[in-house]
């Protein structure tokens, strides 16, 4: 069965307390909980896996190799900050889907710059928690099984 690590950056495990004016209400856990059921309908195994410290993203990312066929990537500010990141998923040579829960591009200048785009099959924000779900749809479609 194809396998898809959905992975969080920092401060991701506030959501639902952090700025639900900007991110909602729904919490990590519950969005790992829709994640999951999408995941099941589709026919794929799903790793949930967050931190905040950049250097265990990047070994989550290299460990995918070999074990997942795809991952959604929410790097949280490491995505305006983090070529290690970049390199990481350039490294792995893994499909990747850059997911924000914001419209970063209609925020402070500073979050319009994504070191993950150029290397991510593309971007989805701005949809909140359905940000994850269409991630999924879109390596599901990218793998063969949309
Ligand atoms: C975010 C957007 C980032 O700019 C911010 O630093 C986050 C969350 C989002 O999901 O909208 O932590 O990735």
């Amino acid at each position: 069965m194809p396998s898809l690590l959905i992975l969080n950056g920092p401060n991701l495990n506030l959501l639902g307390l952090r700025q639900p004016e900007v991110y909602g209400s729904v919490t990590l856990s519950d969005i790992e909980e829709v994640c999951q059921a999408r995941a099941s309908a589709l026919g794929f195994d799903m790793t949930f896996f967050q931190s905040n410290h950049e250097g265990l993203l990047v070994d989550a990312i290299h460990d995918a190799r070999g074990t997942h066929d795809g991952i959604a990537l929410n790097a949280g500010a490491f995505t305006h900050t983090s070529i290690a990141l970049m390199d990481a998923i350039t490294s792995v040579e893994l499909p990747c889907v850059e997911v924000h829960l914001s419209n970063i591009h209609a925020r402070e200048e500073f979050r319009h710059r994504s070191y993950i785009a150029p290397v991510a099959l593309g971007q989805i924000c701005g949809f909140g928690a359905q940000s994850y779900l269409l991630a999924i749809d879109a390596l599901a479609s990218h793998l063969g099984q949309l």
